[in-house]
């Protein structure tokens, strides 16, 4: 029996009004309010954080943020704080998920700050590593994943470490419709949780290890059936609440 509770998480990226964000939480509510043996998390634009609080804070479905700076408070405009989040009711932060580190050039170590300081603020880091097409063909994919988890988890203690949830996106899997194959997704999670093991020991058992690029309520069972990837971090199919719901409902099923 692993020692790890699922995760699946829906990544909004940036979509969605006050309303629609409303409307989806009441109808998640619906058919999720009693599920228990899968932790579901919504990670929504900062803009739309305060009304899900309002919806969901009561509830068994978790609130995540998609981003966060590194400092508590002071002079950065345009930077929401952990404590920001923490106050509209977060448990979850993303951490430099590969749009961000292409399109705002988030770089390992700015990812390892971020890391760092969720922690210390309460919140669980949902950080995101994975290799492009171009990587992978070149053989290089493990590389470049050991080499992402390895220096955004820097000098992290054991007992933190834990806290720590990895999703690895390969980044032509990611809107493509392109998922990778349930082996190629073990095989990478595997590797992830050796990695940890170098890093912190048996640790790595209890640390939880998504796979997130075209999951759909279609393929998440075998990607569940799969030993190492303990949930999914999922965007496009998270849109829908009810394509979301038969997703985690599919995730449960195959436990
Ligand atoms: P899609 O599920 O739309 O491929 O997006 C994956 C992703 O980037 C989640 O963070």
């Amino acid at each position: 029996m692993s020692k790890r509770h699922p995760i699946i998480a829906g990544n909004w990226k940036m979509h969605k009004t006050l309303r629609e964000a409303q409307d989806y939480a009441i109808k998640l509510l619906e058919r999720l309010g009693d599920v228990t043996q899968i932790d579901v998390v919504i990670c929504a634009p900062f803009t739309l954080l305060s009304t899900l609080k309002d919806e969901l804070e009561e509830s068994i479905i978790h609130i995540g943020a998609q981003n966060m700076f590194y400092v508590d408070n002071g002079a950065y405009t345009g930077e929401i704080s952990p404590s920001m989040l923490v106050d509209v009711a977060c448990t979850y932060v993303i951490i430099g998920h590969s749009e961000r580190r292409e399109h705002l050039k988030e770089t390992d170590e700015e990812v390892a700050k971020k890391v760092k300081v969720a922690l210390k603020g309460g919140i669980t880091p949902i950080l995101c590593v994975g290799e492009t097409l171009e990587q992978r063909e070149e053989g290089r994919a493990f590389a470049v994943v050991r080499s992402q988890v390895e220096k955004a988890l820097v000098d992290l203690p054991s007992e933190e470490l834990k806290r720590v949830v990895i999703a690895y996106e390969p980044i032509w899997a990611i809107g493509t419709g392109k998922v990778a194959s349930s082996q190629d997704a073990q095989d990478m999670c595997a590797m992830i949780r050796s990695t940890l093991a170098g890093i912190a020991g048996v640790v790595a058992e209890e640390i939880n290890i998504l796979y997130g690029g075209s999951v759909k309520s279609s393929n998440i069972a075998e990607l569940m059936a799969q030993p190492d990837v303990d949930g999914a971090l999922v965007g496009g199919a998270s849109l829908d609440p009810v394509e979301f719901a038969q997703l985690v409902e599919n995730a449960v099923a195959a436990l």
